[in-house]
């Protein structure tokens, strides 16, 4: 029995099916993961910090960047004092010098990037209808979910060509498949990480960098709880699950993709929807 958050902040115990697990995977199972240095940003809360978790339990020395100092040093001291590598490096996605400070910062303090998890993002304004979008609020989003995307993939790529070897997994949404009515800005930016992901997969395919994605449906997270009610209960009724998702699930399925064993995909979507998502 697990318990866990819902829609709107309840709190429900989930009872798991037979099989079912929510610690990490096992390390045996998933090579390239120990040892590596790996960049998360958007690490400080949420499915950043879960991922960093997950990849700090496997082994790899973590670098978590994210623009709120203060929740940033927290989230690395409760890593290093669970036993993993970690430091915060303070970092504004959506500035070209900011980024380029911040994986400098990262290279010489590492000499390396293995891998790169793009979790920074924010939904904006939601649960308002097209005629409503400000412009202001739709570039914001479009910075911090798309632009930041593709700053922070452009300044860890030379690293990884120069050893011939990376995994960057950028953190969508089932929205930039689908749409979700009220959140212009954040599904078409989210269709835009997607867009990305496609471009840059298949631009380095024949290196040993695989570029992928993730598209998870409601995760239970700060971002979430910001969220007007009624917005949430939208996205989770259209999951057949029936619930909301664990970060610890975005987790699980980031480790696969950034291990060695997922060696054959590359430029790909994944999922994690509870159904959701039809493709
Ligand atoms: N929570 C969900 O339901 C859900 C579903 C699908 C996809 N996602 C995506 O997962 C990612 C993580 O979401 P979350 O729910 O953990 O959100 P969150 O708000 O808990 O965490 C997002 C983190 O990004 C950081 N960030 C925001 N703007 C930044 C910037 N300009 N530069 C650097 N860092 C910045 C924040 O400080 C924060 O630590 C986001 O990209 C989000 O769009 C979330």
């Amino acid at each position: 029995m697990h318990r866990i958050r819902t829609i709107a902040g309840h709190v429900v115990d989930f009872q798991e099916p037979a099989g079912y697990r929510l610690t990490p995977m096992p390390t045996a199972a998933l090579s390239g993961i120990s040892g590596s240095i790996a960049v998360i940003t958007g690490g400080a809360q949420g499915i950043g910090l879960q991922i960093a978790q997950h990849l700090g339990q496997l082994g790899a020395q973590l670098c978590l960047v994210d623009m709120n100092g203060p929740v940033l040093e927290k989230a690395a001291a409760t890593l290093a004092k669970n036993g993993m590598k970690a430091k915060g490096y303070q970092c504004d996605v959506t500035s070209e010098s900011s980024v380029a400070q911040c994986f400098k910062s990262i290279i010489d303090d590492n000499k390396k990037v293995d891998i790169l998890v793009q979790a920074a993002g924010i939904t904006g304004k939601t649960n308002v209808k097209t005629h409503e979008v400000e412009l202001d609020n739709f570039e914001h989003v479009f910075k911090i979910n798309s632009t930041g995307v593709f700053l922070c993939a452009r300044a860890v790529l030379p690293s990884m060509i120069k050893q011939n070897y990376g995994r960057i997994v950028n953190i969508a949404s089932v929205s930039g498949k689908e749409g979700n009515a009220g959140m212009l800005a954040y599904s078409s930016s989210k269709a835009a990480v997607i867009g990305q992901t496609k471009v840059m997969g298949k631009e380095y395919a024949e290196t040993g960098i695989t570029i992928n994605c993730v598209a998870p449906a409601v995760v239970q997270t700060a971002m979430v709880d910001a969220m007007p009610p009624e917005q949430v209960k939208y996205m989770t009724d259209k999951i057949p699950m029936k619930r909301t998702c664990l970060p610890e699930e975005v987790a699980n399925l980031v480790c696969f993709i950034a291990s060695k064993e997922a060696s054959f995909t590359t430029a790909f979507c994944f999922d994690v929807t509870g159904g959701r998502s039809t493709y």
